[in-house]
């Protein structure tokens, strides 16, 4: 089982960040989701990111970088990218550029795309710890491929504690969804993911985003319509229980132990929402009701994920 250290503690970050450089995997805080991280510039550490999360190998990984002055060494800026990361980094903001010929960071990283994924994250350990390995990371979140991405270092441990060198515990994650992932095309931007930065926050700095109908860009490859699966079903939108389902409840009057947030508020709702439907898949009954969530703000990110994780599964492989 992985040792446990604290994302808040210099040995343990060193220790962590001497395990990164020697090539093994380590499952660090961010102030999204907690990331299985290894040296992006390492393809055997990056194949075993893969192999862990059992991950097809078309799913493109985010390389994580301690500041924007790195970009450079790795990717193509645009005007409007450039914008993005002034206003957005260090953050829950996932930049997809061109990269560079000679880029460092593998290609199996890419999964052969020509485009990199880039993140500044805002964490203050995740920052350290990326300051110490000195080395762009790689990190896609620290769940199974298809699961219910991890927001404390429990869920790490339960699901991935075999697989990794290392945990840093860093608490709960602020945000709890993924980062949004911005793409170009022509220099304009395209949303490839919905996250913890807002749709209409981004517009506000860089203008209308380009839509998917207008682009020939496909989402982002790792947007598999089953995602953030539990174990039991799903049923959106719900407006009362049937018999047998638990409830997960948002805004007053959602009666039940488990709300979102009782106060209506989005940003609470999605620092709840992993862990919640964690909680629920492990309660008795078979199904999980949920009550409908406005389309606006983070609102977008959590009816993402909730849609996927409703999805209808593929078989489990082998
Ligand atoms: O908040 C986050 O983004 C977390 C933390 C750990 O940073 N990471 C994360 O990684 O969510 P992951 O691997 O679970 O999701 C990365 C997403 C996938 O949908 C992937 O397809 C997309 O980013 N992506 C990565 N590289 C891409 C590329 N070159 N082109 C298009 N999409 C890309
Ligand atoms: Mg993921």
């Amino acid at each position: 089982m992985a040792h446990i250290g604290r994302a808040d503690s210099a040995a343990d970050r060193a220790r962590a960040a001497a395990l990164l450089r020697a090539g093994e995997l380590v499952a660090f805080p961010t102030e999204t989701v907690y990331g299985l991280g290894a040296d992006a510039t390492d393809s055997r550490a990056v194949a075993a990111i893969f192999a862990a999360k059992q991950r097809p190998a078309f799913n493109p990984l985010i390389a994580h970088l301690a500041d924007d002055e790195a970009v450079e060494a790795f990717a193509v800026w645009n005007e409007a990218a450039r914008a993005l990361a002034l206003a957005f980094w260090p953050g829950a903001l996932t930049l997809v550029l061109p990269r560079v010929a000679g880029c460092a960071i593998v290609e199996i990283a890419s999964a052969g795309l020509d485009s990199v994924a880039l993140r500044v994250p805002s964490h203050v350990d995740a920052h350290a710890l990326l300051t110490a390995v000195a080395r762009p990371i790689a990190a896609p979140s620290a769940n199974r491929s298809g699961r219910i991405s991890p927001t404390t270092a429990a869920h790490v441990r339960d699901e991935l504690g075999e697989a990794v060198a290392m945990i840093l515990d860093g608490g709960p994650c602020a945000i709890g969804l993924e980062s949004t992932v911005v793409g170009f095309q022509h220099d304009r931007p395209v949303l490839l993911r919905p996250g913890g930065i807002a749709l209409e926050q981004m517009a506000a700095v860089v203008g209308a985003f380009a839509t998917a109908e207008e682009t020939a860009l496909p989402s982002a490859p790792g947007q598999l319509a089953s995602h953030y699966a539990p174990n039991k079903t799903l049923r959106l939108n719900a407006l009362e229980i049937d018999q047998g389902e638990v409830l997960l409840g948002f805004g007053p009057g959602g009666a039940g132990a488990h709300n979102l947030s009782p106060h209506g508020d989005l940003i609470e709702a999605a620092a709840n929402l992993f862990a919640m439907l964690r909680v629920l898949d492990a309660a008795p009954g078979r199904a999980i009701a949920v009550a409908p969530i406005p389309e606006m703000g983070l609102g977008r990110a959590i009816n993402d994920r909730l849609r996927r994780a409703a999805a209808a599964r593929p078989e489990s492989g082998p």
